[in-house]
């Protein structure tokens, strides 16, 4: 008995080592030491062994099992390994990476957005937000536009049955600024802005505005001129022409809209508004904070606002407004970057 475990332990090892894969070695491993693998067989026979020379024979045993078990062990180790090299042999690190095939961009009008904020923080003004549906005071009264103005009126202006409507100008957020902080304030606020307009090639009824506000002592005419100026060539290039033409808002007076000519052509176009806070805007502010913080006889200020999408038609050559929010990729990936 002896000698048939000898013998089937250096079978065992032999086989062992010569197994090519793990398949071949689970075989091995159930014929050796599985349930009835040789090596359990012969431990059964342990009852017919003469009692004296069973300690001797049952370690005989279990060294066979043990030096078979470390054996498959280490193979089945060995074997992993060459697998796993296997796998990632075919894989070349020094490849580049696959980039994703289809990531994304911002939209043109996203874009241009973005670069008038980030002139206008550079000169200092900082982000202000407030919600798209807001009241009649903050979007007409405190603007100073009084009741009978054509743009309260209902085919102007989308009202919610509540009575609140959704904001037809950025300019609310003018109000919601200094509702909150005392002068100096020098703020922006780009967002959506929306009017009951007939959707054509050059309106649609939810847009994007850009409003401006600084207000603090002896702002004056000259620091607004100077401020859209400087806007104006940095986005639109140094040689832009740009000229105010007086104009009309409520909230402002004096008022200008202000025209740009592009170095090249020959058309001014239309591009903002803008004017000096209305004393009366601030009368209303102050009415609502209960106090004088924004005190007509002390502080002045300027205000302004953009149309984001008609800066994105100019600057992209787009002559047909709907083509911003169609979702055609055809346009779209034009200005791509
Ligand atoms: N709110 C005006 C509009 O939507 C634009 C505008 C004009 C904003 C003059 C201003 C301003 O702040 O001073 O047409």
């Amino acid at each position: 008995m002896e000698d048939a475990l000898q013998e089937i332990r250096a079978r065992a090892l032999s086989d062992i080592a010569a197994a090519g894969d793990l398949h071949t070695l689970e075989t091995l491993r159930v014929g050796l030491v599985g349930r009835s693998g040789s090596v359990s067989v012969i431990g059964e026979q342990m009852k017919t062994v003469p009692k004296e020379q069973r300690p001797l024979f049952g370690k005989l045993l279990n060294d066979t099992r043990n030096s078979i078990s470390a054996a498959l062990e280490a193979r089945q180790a060995q074997l992993v390994a060459r697998c796993d090299a296997q796998a990632v042999s075919s894989i070349d690190i020094t490849l580049p990476a696959r980039l994703h095939p289809d990531p994304g961009a911002l939209h043109p009008v996203t874009q241009m957005q973005d670069r008038v904020i980030q002139i206008l923080r550079r000169l200092g003004f900082a982000m202000a937000d407030g919600p798209d549906i807001d009241d009649e005071w903050h979007c007409f009264d405190a603007l100073n536009t009084p009741a009978d103005h054509p743009a309260r009126n209902e085919t102007d202006t989308y009202y919610l049955p509540d009575g609140q409507l959704l904001r037809t100008h950025t300019s609310t957020v003018q109000i919601r600024t200094m509702e909150k902080q005392p002068p100096p304030v020098r703020v922006i606020c780009p967002g959506a802005a929306y009017r009951r307009d007939e959707v054509d090639a050059t309106h649609l009824n939810q847009f994007n505005q850009i409003e401006g506000l600084y207000v603090a002592e002896n702002v004056s005419l000259a620091n607004l001129k100077g401020t859209l100026e400087y806007f104006l060539r940095e986005l639109l290039g140094a040689n832009t022409e740009i000229r105010f033409r007086p104009h009309f808002f409520p909230f402002t007076e004096p008022s200008f809209e202000v025209d740009a000519k592009l170095p090249g052509t020959n058309r001014w176009l239309e591009l903002a508004g803008c004017g000096m806070v209305d004393p009366a805007v601030f009368e209303a502010i102050n009415q609502r904070r209960g106090d004088n913080a924004f005190d007509p006889e002390r502080v002045t200020g300027y205000a302004f606002g953009f149309g984001i999408d008609r800066l994105t038609m100019i600057l992209t050559g787009t002559t047909d407004i709907r083509m911003l929010v169609e979702n055609d990729l055809r346009y779209l990936q034009q200005f791509r970057q």
